[in-house]
């Protein structure tokens, strides 16, 4: 063979090979390719099933979060309590925020739903506040949130939130007993008054040209707080006390003409509603956000409960008591149960539903 010939052998031997290795190299791209098309898909399977998986276990949550956010800019806050309250009628909480933070406040405190509930025969007589002919809406509560602990739904149902706010609404039981619960679920009717008024002492109360009225109990209690306050070199006024129901009614209407009503119930009680037509609710110095940021209100934070006074409307509560937090809103109900509510970190109105709930049946 020439040399000739063997050279042209070999060019095409080597040729040969290269095409094998281009169609290998393909193959083996194909290959890769198909196998990362494989795995793609797998992870994309599994995101799905786990939404599946959180849709299946997950309750919608249910809280009372207003349709719309509104930024509520007031003027000047300050309120009559006695018979000329029609012509006091300039009483704005003068900052009333409405915002998204305080929705979402709302929502960071729902209580959880527990999956510990197994108890499927709707029998809740072991719970320690079960009232026997509540038995049924105990059991309706449940069917609709199977995830709920059986304390829970005895819980909610004694406090009525098995129906929405101002939805059965009953009247207020003793009006006239310092344990008086008056909130969007119990009414006081609109010829209440208080039998033990008394004027505020001067001194006890801002310095806006009004008077006010206050049950004996809260305003002997609010002195003693004040003088006490006052050593440490602090503040304590009454900026707000008893309401008559047409004040109160005034004051919800003007909110509700100005803000909406959605946005006013998150604030203001519509009348036979409100506390400070029981004579022992106070509103101390600031009707405003900025009450929170002062000496005098960390001081009652330690010390309100010494002398009979809650915090009313505490913050991440809204669910509960109905209300967005109300730094200012203090409600007495002697020392006693100040303490034990402060110790127990509960709402007034758990308490009712927990523990005096047998005077309501
Ligand atoms: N601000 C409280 C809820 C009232 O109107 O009584
Ligand atoms: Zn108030």
């Amino acid at each position: 063979m020439t040399s000739k010939k063997r050279k042209h052998k070999r060019s095409k031997g080597a040729l040969l090979i290269r095409r094998i290795a281009i169609v290998a190299t393909l193959l083996l791209v194909l290959f890769l390719l198909g196998r990362l098309i494989l795995i793609l898909m797998n992870l994309v399977g599994r995101e799905q099933e786990d939404v599946v998986t959180i849709n299946l276990t997950t309750e919608p949550m249910e809280i009372f979060v207003p349709e719309q956010t509104t930024e509520i800019t007031t003027e000047a806050s300050t309120e009559a309590n006695n018979s000329t309250e029609a012509s006091n009628s300039n009483e704005i909480p003068s900052d009333a925020n409405v915002t998204t933070e305080s929705i979402t406040d709302v929502s960071e405190n729902l209580t959880t739903e527990s999956s510990t509930r197994s108890n499927q025969t709707l029998s809740f007589n072991h719970i320690a506040y079960y009232i026997e002919s509540r038995a049924s809406r105990y059991s309706e509560h449940a069917s609709k949130h199977p995830l709920k602990s059986d304390e829970q739904i005895v819980l909610e149902v004694n406090m009525n939130h098995d129906f929405s706010f101002y939805d059965n609404i009953q009247p207020a039981v003793m009006p006239n007993d310092l344990l008086v619960l008056c909130n969007k679920y119990y009414k006081l009717d609109a010829s209440f008054t208080p039998t033990d008024l008394v004027d505020v002492k001067e001194g006890y109360y801002v310095n806006d040209g009004k008077t006010y009225k206050l049950a004996s109990s809260a305003h002997d209690a609010f002195v003693k707080m004040a003088d006490a306050a006052k050593e440490e070199g602090l503040n304590l006024k009454i900026i707000s006390a008893y309401r008559t129901n047409s004040f109160q009614a005034n004051l919800y209407e003007k909110y509700k003409d100005r803000n909406g009503q959605t946005a006013a119930d998150r604030f203001s009680a519509r009348p036979g509603h409100s506390e400070h037509e029981t004579g022992l609710a106070i509103d101390i110095n600031d009707v405003s956000s900025a009450f929170e940021n002062t000496a005098e209100f960390k001081w009652l934070q330690n010390n309100a409960h010494k002398y009979g006074f809650i915090l009313r409307y505490p913050k991440n509560s809204e669910h509960i008591t109905g209300y967005m937090y109300e730094s200012w809103h203090y409600r007495y109900v002697g020392e006693t149960l100040a303490t034990e509510l402060v110790s127990a970190d509960i709402t007034f109105d758990a308490y009712h539903a927990t523990v005096l709930y047998e005077r309501y049946e």
